[in-house]
């Protein structure tokens, strides 16, 4: 409520104390985010509020959002930028905790000689600040939970897959669940108590270990074992997310028992090794149509690395070619995609930066 007040000269007017209040209020903003860095209208920045130790090279990150998070669906991942001897990286990384809630997580195993996930376990504290990108991807539950789910993961793989079932558990959707994990031994069960906790509590779900150091087990994913284990699994909707041979040799399996149109994967790498070793065109011009600015892409790599290499900051997640945050409209000129070696001369083509370079001039709808 605004008072007006009475000042030696009369009343002053309600539309000079109105300006006064707003310009308080936007000096208000500013000194708050001086001292809180989590605001920000533009850019989602989360707060570290707990970091959590889950087995010998896991952690969990706790993340409170600001008003820039716009929610995600169980299944989806989030980038998240550092900044590692002095240059911003990113990296994609599933969301680990369920939809809806005040607090997100991200659950990072440590990558012996990786950039972004030994930065995070050697120097990410509470109270920290970390950005990330929104909620993408498409490995998500269906809006209509299926009646039999399977949920398949091996090692750092179970972070989307946990974020379904804890969605499921919380909205009180836990049917008819099996969730089979594989993993090196017992204590490298990632959230291996909470899921214990969920089995004991729900009847609906059936929690199955694979553990390579049980006596006579075989190593990762194996057909006759886990036809076994699950002999209705042709019949489940199964969400899977591993390391990719074992990934490749469920898939398999899926696809020589005609049931592939059921299974749903998340990469956290690329699948396909690179076709060939392409060259790309040095110094193309790049005319950035919705800028409506031109740029020199600098130096060989690809297109995403050319053009940071300018001084542009396109969007991008994994830089692999798997969670499509660099997809643009290429609207004309020549690109070859390194992973497939496919080459795009046509006009108005969709194309990934982080996986295409340049053989010619370009215009792109950026
Ligand atoms: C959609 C998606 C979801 C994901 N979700 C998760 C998740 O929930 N949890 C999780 O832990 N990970 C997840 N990942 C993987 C994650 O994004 C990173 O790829 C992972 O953390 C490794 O990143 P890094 O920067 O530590 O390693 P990088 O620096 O990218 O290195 C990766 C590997 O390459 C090797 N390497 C690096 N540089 C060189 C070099 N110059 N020469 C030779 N080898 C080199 C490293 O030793 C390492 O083995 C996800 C990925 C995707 C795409
Ligand atoms: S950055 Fe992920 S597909 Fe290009």
């Amino acid at each position: 409520m605004i008072s007006i007040q009475e000042t030696g000269t009369g009343w002053r007017s309600a539309g000079s104390v109105v300006a006064r209040r707003l310009l308080l209020d936007r000096q208000a903003e500013f000194w708050m985010g001086e001292l809180d860095p989590v605001r920000s209208r533009a850019e989602i920045r989360a707060r570290v509020v707990a970091v959590v130790e889950e087995t010998e090279d896991t952690k969990t990150f706790v993340l409170r959002p600001n008003a820039a998070w716009q929610g995600h669906r169980a299944g989806q991942y989030s980038s998240v930028e550092v900044e590692v001897d002095g240059v911003r990286v990113r990296r994609c990384y599933s969301i680990s905790s369920p939809p809806g809630e005040a607090l997100v997580s991200i659950t990072v195993k440590r990558v012996p000689g990786g950039r972004v996930s030994t930065w995070l376990h050697k120097h990410t504290r509470s109270g920290d600040i970390l950005r990330l990108g929104t909620a993408a991807g498409d490995f998500v539950l269906p809006a209509a939970t299926p009646t039999k789910l399977l949920l398949l993961s091996g090692g750092s793989g179970i972070t989307p897959v946990m974020s379904m079932l804890r969605d499921l558990a919380a909205r009180d959707a836990i049917h008819d669940v099996v969730f089979v994990h594989h993993a090196r031994s017992r204590a490298n069960v990632i959230f291996g108590e909470e899921l214990s906790e969920l089995a004991a509590r729900h009847a609906g779900l059936r929690l199955v270990l694979c553990l390579d150091d049980e006596p006579s087990a075989p190593r990762g994913f194996e057909e006759a074992r886990f036809a076994n284990l699950v002999p209705d699994f042709a019949k489940r909707s199964t969400f899977l997310c591993g390391p990719g041979p074992f990934m490749d040799r469920a898939e398999r399996l899926w696809e020589n028992v005609g049931a592939s149109a059921l299974l749903e994967r998340e990469s956290f790498a690329p699948t396909t090794a690179p076709a060939r070793m392409v060259s790309s065109v040095e110094g193309v011009r790049v005319r950035l149509a919705r800028s409506d600015r031109a740029v020199a892409a600098k130096g060989q790599g690809t297109l995403l690395e050319q053009l940071e290499r300018a001084g542009e900051r396109p969007a991008h997640g994994c830089r692999i070619g798997i969670c499509h945050s660099c997809k643009c409209r290429k609207q004309t000129g020549t690109v070859q995609n390194v992973v497939t070696g496919e080459v795009s001369s046509e006009p108005d083509q969709e194309i990934q930066l982080c996986i295409s370079v340049p053989r010619s001039d370009l215009e792109l709808d950026l």
